[in-house]
Formats: structure tokens, C-alpha cells, sequence
């Protein structure tokens, strides 16, 4: 049974586990009941008493949401407040000895780092980069590995009101270069490496590669060193210990307005371009803070793990601002479950007696195939909370999370979101929400999901359609850095009737609980990393060998998608070990100029691909070939219907 067929028949519930509810922060299902309806009868209102209770500001808001110039919603504009402050001063001097982050290296070393000395390095680097020059709204790329200096460099950047971007360690030169070109960026802070399952990653060769190729607008580069080894550019390359080196522990906080952009993120969307998603400091924030309470139910005595990449929106919300915001314990790892072997992960819930545990489906499949006996040689009896993310959980590996890591006494917290939502939207309160395998239950307390046809209309209990959400919310993304129209288009499409549109598709049961189905545009999520299929084709045509490409999805029972690609090479169509041979060319070459994570595992080749009468490739049949099917349904409008057999290698 595949996932959807499964999701589609799953009928088991799970009440809150008692226990776990009679001290959750949200423990009944009544209190979630009586936030729903606060946030009905008072929407701003609710939304001004979270900002007031979530976050501490230095000039209070009088004003909630601004919809003059809507779709750019704006909230709590003429409040200021600065982002560091509220992740670390504010916990000063009652936290100061407690441990803001356990950072395990990928060799199993451990660091450990107190709020004070949190509050001292984020300083002192503030006080280095500004000493380079960079101010308030100057843009600042951040090319690191998974290591706590990734965090001191977003919240240096948020101290002095510097805009960060931070680029994923794993995409390649090329698209480092895109996105530093696109951002106008003045400094990249980088390291000369990182270490990932026994690998040096050559960060800082990348940084060169791309400032080589043209990257106008760089000025500075700084550089951790993290294997010692940083060769260093006379002129533009400043080794971080010496820019730090003399440099204060205390520096003034830039208050920047709520809606001063705080990061830009980039992410795949349906063209080739990756879009710059832009959130504002405040409302981005408030939902930071809140889901982290409300949805990991975090509290003072908390070791919280979230084992996703600062380079992605879930490092952002659940590693470096979220947690820190709350003031917990949070473990930073920078290798991979796999390394040195599978039951790294839970080695470390129990070294460092972890209760709230935050992965991706893709890595509780690999996992659960490594069989029960890896996780049992661990104590994960420290665990109270497990939380999904990323892409659809098939019931399968929810039962086994349940079961076998979480002892069947660990609520699930199974949760929807997306780079642009900046924070959970559809989640279980785990004290409140029963949960069921596969379903991301029940929209957050003010966030008003729906799903709805092309036109905007709600569709019936337990049909699918568009994943839309009705109103605002603080943390939604404010526009694509530079390219207002195209915020308009992907996410305010006109007949939506001003819904944000989520370009997921889902379904709602008769419990009104909400199942994701897929992406309905031309995305695919690998193992939780959303790549553009057209990203994927623009990268194959610059080959000079390759004239045309095609890109779909399909099935792949760990990394939830895997990518095929269909080519057309230029000159005649390679075959046997001419195949072969190109196969391993392409594949280099797209981790290349995108990085590994979007090399096809499958490429084919052919004379032509399938296209109508006009010209158009008929996506849905290449769809069908990639699983080896041959196309059932209508192939009329096909101009070449012999090119079908070829593709499918028969
Ligand atoms: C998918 C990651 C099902 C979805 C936070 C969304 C999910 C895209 C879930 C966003 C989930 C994320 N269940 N699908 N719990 N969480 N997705 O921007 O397709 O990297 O649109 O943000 O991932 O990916 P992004």
C-alpha cells in the first residue's frame, strides 16, 4: 500500500496521554476549544495578547494588523524590539549559568554553552561585523555547518539589525553565488569547514568558488575556523577569533520596527528561481515563541533536540530563535544519524537525557529499517515529546516513532508548516489534540485553515483541494525579497478570494482534521527538502550536451520523493556504457550547480520527450513512466506516442 492509499484508510486514534496533559500548558481539550474561540471573537486582539506574552518589547505596539496594502500584511508595526535580546539578554542574569545549547560534533565531542556565554559571543561577533562596516538592513549571507556558531551568526546579524540569509552547507558554489547575488549581500560569514559523518565539508573552497565567479556586492568574508585549516584571501578574509579577538562583550542592541526584515530564506518554488522569502522580526517572532511552548509544551527543565539544518526555515523557528527564545536547553549536532553508525540519534537522546525530539519522517524511515534492536541498546526514557516535519508521515513509520522510540507514553506531534508560514500552522497541542498516524490534526488556536476548490469554495469533508489559510498570521512571510509580483501571484493568486494558497494539497476528515496529500505545483520534497522540478531542469539544460530535460517525482520509501530526470542530449541518444558514463556527468554536474541533495537518482534518455501538438511536455505521462508504468489514460493529444516505450526502456 503506498502512502496515500494508507492515509486515506487510517482510522486509529490516540488520546492525549493523561499523564503528559496534567502538566502541559495546554492540557484539555476545552482550553484549546476556548483559544480557538478567543481567536474568533477577537482575532487581533488575541493575536497583540501572544506578542505581549511571548515576547519582550522595547517600545510597545499600539497598533495589531495593518492591511492597508494588503496582500503585505503588516503587524505590530510601531512597536520596536531586537530579536537577540529577546533570544538571550532578557533570560540575563537568571539564566546565565544555565545551558543554552549541548553542541555535539560529529567526531561525539560536546561543547557546552551557557546564556552568558551565548550573550558574549553573539556581542562580540556583533561588535566584529560591525567594525567591517555592516549596519541595519545590510544583507549578510551565513555559509556554515550545523555547529553553534551557525546561531551566533544569525544573532549577531539580529543584534545590530543586519539582514541574514543563511545559505544550507550542502548547496553547491553556483547556488551560493545566486543567492548572495540576489540579496546584494555585503558579508559572508563562513567556516573554513565542517564535519559530517567523518567528511570534511569545504565550505570556505565553495565561498572562493562563488566570489570568483562574481559576487559584486561582497565586501568581507569572515571566516570560523573550525578545522583550523582557513587559507585565508589577503583583503577580503578575516579569521573570526581575530575579529573577535578585541572586541567588547557588551553591545548595544539596534531596536529595529517589528516589521525590519530579520532573515531572508531562500526556497524552491515552481520556476527556476529560488524565491528570497522575506519574514519580519516581530511577527516571525511571536510564532516562534508560541509553537515552541504550545506545540513542544517547552518548559524551564527541558533538553529540546531539533535535529534540522540551521540552513532550512525548521533551523530557524526550532533551532536557533524558537527554543532560545524560551529560554530551554537545546542540543546542536552537526553530523548525521547515520554516523558513526544508526543509532547515533538515540546514543544521544540518552548522553544528554533529551525530552523533546524534533526529526523528519525521511530519517525515522531510514532508521526504523535498521530494525527495534538499534533504539532498544539506548535509554530514551528521558523522551516526553516526538515531533515530525518536513513531508507527509506514512502511518507505518508514526506507528513505530510511537511505539518503539517514544514507548507508546510520547505524544506525536506531527506538524505542518512551510518556509513561508514561518511556524507551525496544523499541529497537535499534544496535551489537548488526539492524534491519529499520517494527520497533522487540527490548525493552531488563530490560524484559519481551510481547503478549498480552484475558486476559492470549500470543498466537503473528506475531498481534496487546496490548502488554504483564511486570514494573516504574524509570522507569515512578507513578500519575496525583490519580486513583490511574484509574492502576489504564488500566494495571493486572484480567484483565491485573498486566501494564502500553500501550493500543498489535503483533505479534512469528518473530525475535521486535516491530512496533507502532495504538493499541487511542480515541487518535490526529497527526504524533507523541498526542490523545484524546473530548478532541477534549468541546472541539466546549461550542460552543454543536453538539450532538453524533464524532471518529475516518484514514490521512494525513505526520502518520501526520489528525482527522475528524462533527457534529450544533444547529437545522438547515448546508450549502454555512453549512457552510463553521462548518467555519472549529469549527476556531477547538478550537484554542481545546485548541490547533492538534487542529483536525479534516475536519469533516462531519449530521442524526444512527450509533448502535445503545441509543444507542451506532458508531465503526467512522465509522471507514469518514472513508476514504469505505461500511460492508461488519454494519449491523443501525444505527437510522438512512440517516444513513450523509449523512455521506459523497453
Ligand atoms: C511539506 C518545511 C506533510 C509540505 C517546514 C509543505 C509537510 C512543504 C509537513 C514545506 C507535514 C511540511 N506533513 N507535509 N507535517 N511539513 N510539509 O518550506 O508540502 O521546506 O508545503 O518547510 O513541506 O517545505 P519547507
Amino acid at each position: 500500500m503506498n502512502n496515500l492509499e494508507s492515509i486515506l484508510t487510517e482510522n486509529r486514534v490516540f488520546q492525549p496521554n493523561p499523564e503528559f496533559a496534567a502538566h502541559a500548558r495546554i492540557g484539555s481539550l476545552d482550553a484549546y476549544n476556548a483559544l480557538v474561540a478567543e481567536a474568533q471573537n477577537d482575532y487581533e486582539g488575541f493575536w497583540a495578547r501572544q506578542a505581549r506574552e511571548f515576547l519582550t518589547w522595547d517600545t510597545p505596539f499600539t497598533t495589531i494588523l495593518d492591511d492597508s496594502n494588503a496582500p503585505h500584511y503588516r503587524w505590530f508595526t510601531d512597536g520596536k524590539l531586537n530579536a537577540s535580546v529577546n533570544c538571550i539578554d532578557r533570560h540575563l542574569p537568571a539564566k546565565a549559568q544555565k545551558v543554552a545549547i549541548i553542541a555535539e560534533a560529529d567526531d561525539g565531542s560536546v561543547r557546552e554553552i551557557t546564556y552568558q556565554q551565548l550573550h558574549d559571543e553573539v556581542a562580540k561577533l556583533a561588535n566584529g561585523i560591525k567594525s567591517l562596516g555592516v549596519t541595519k538592513g545590510d544583507r549578510v549571507i551565513i555559509y556554515m555547518p550545523m555547529i553553534p556558531e551557525a546561531s551566533i551568526a544569525m544573532l549577531a546579524c539580529a543584534r545590530i539589525g543586519a539582514i541574514h540569509s543563511v545559505v544550507f552547507g550542502g548547496f553547491s558554489a553556483e547556488a551560493l553565488r545566486d543567492r548572495i547575488n540576489d540579496t546584494g549581500a555585503r558579508l559572508v560569514i563562513t567556516a573554513d569547514g565542517g564535519m559530517r559523518g567523518g567528511r570534511t565539508v569545504p565550505l570556505k573552497s565553495a565561498v572562493d568558488k562563488a566570489l570568483e565567479a562574481g559576487c559584486a556586492s561582497v565586501e568581507k568574508v569572515v571566516v570560523f575556523e573550525r578545522l583550523g585549516n582557513a587559507a585565508l584571501n589577503a583583503g577580503t578574509d578575516v579569521a573570526w577569533s581575530a575579529l573577535i579577538a578585541d572586541k567588547s562583550t557588551t553591545c548595544d542592541p539596534e531596536m529595529v520596527e517589528a516589521e525590519h526584515p530579520l532573515f531572508l530564506l531562500y526556497t524552491s518554488g515552481s520556476t527556476g528561481k529560488p524565491k528570497g522569502v522575506q519574514h519580519a522580526t516581530g511577527g516571525f517572532l511571536v510564532n516562534a515563541a508560541l509553537t515552541n511552548a504550545w506545540v513542544f509544551d517547552l518548559n524551564d527543565d527541558d533538553v529540546y533536540w531539533c535535529t534540522a539544518d540551521v540552513g532550512w526555515i525548521t533551523g530557524h523557528s526550532y533551532v536557533t530563535y524558537g527554543p532560545l527564545a524560551l529560554g530551554v536547553t537545546q542540543v546542536m549536532f552537526e553530523g548525521i544519524p547515520s554516523y558513526p553508525d544508526g543509532g547515533r540519534f538515540w546514543q544521544m537522546i540518552e548522553r544528554h537525557k533529551v525530552s523533546v525530539f524534533y526529526t523528519a519522517p525521511t530519517a525515522i524511515r531510514a532508521l526504523m529499517k535498521l530494525g527495534d534492536d538499534v533504539p532498544a541498546k539506548s535509554d530514551l526514557s528521558s523522551l516526553r515529546l516526538l515531533g515530525t516535519v518536513g513531508e507527509p508521515i506514512n502511518p507505518e513509520a508514526w506507528m513505530w516513532y510511537h511505539r518503539v522510540i517514544g514507548s507508546e507514553r510520547c505524544p506525536i506531534a506531527d506538524t505542518w508548516w512551510q518556509t513561508e508560514t514561518g511556524a507551525h500552522m496544523i499541529a497537535p497541542l499534544p496535551g489537548a489534540i488526539a492524534t491519529k498516524p499520517g494527520s497533522c490534526t487540527r490548525p493552531l488556536p488563530g490560524i484559519i485553515a481551510d481547503i478549498v476548490d480552484d475558486e476559492g469554495n470549500p470543498v466537503g469533508h473528506n475531498q481534496g483541494g487546496n490548502l488554504v489559510i483564511k486570514k494573516p498570521w504574524p509570522s507569515m512571510i512578507r513578500t519575496i525579497w525583490g519580486d513583490d509580483a511574484r509574492f502576489q501571484r504564488s500566494y495571493f493568486p486572484e480567484k483565491l478570494k485573498g486566501y494564502y494558497l500553500a501550493g500543498d494539497s489535503a483533505r479534512r476528515d469528518d473530525d475535521g482534521y486535516f491530512w496533507i496529500m502532495g504538493r499541487i505545483d511542480d515541487v518535490l520534497n526529497v527526504s524533507g527538502h523541498r526542490l523545484g522540478t524546473m530548478e532541477i531542469e534549468s541546472a541539466l539544460v546549461a550542460h552543454p550536451l543536453v538539450a532538453e530535460a524533464a524532471v518529475v517525482g516518484k514514490p521512494h520509501d525513505i526520502k518520501g520523493e526520489s528525482i527522475v530526470a528524462f533527457v534529450v542530449c544533444k547529437g545522438d541518444r547515448p546508450e549502454g556504457d555512453a549512457a552510463d558514463a553521462m548518467v555519472k556527468t549529469l549527476r556531477d554536474w547538478v550537484a554542481e550547480q545546485i548541490g547533492p541533495i538534487a542529483k536525479p537518482d534516475d536519469i533516462r534518455f531519449g530521442d524526444n520527450l512527450p509533448k502535445t501538438r503545441s509543444g507542451k511536455i506532458m508531465r503526467r505521462l512522465l509522471r507514469g513512466i518514472a513508476i514504469g508504468e505505461l500511460p492508461q489514460g488519454d494519449v491523443s493529444t501525444l505527437e510522438n506516442p512512440a517516444i513513450l516505450e523509449q523512455l521506459l526502456g523497453k
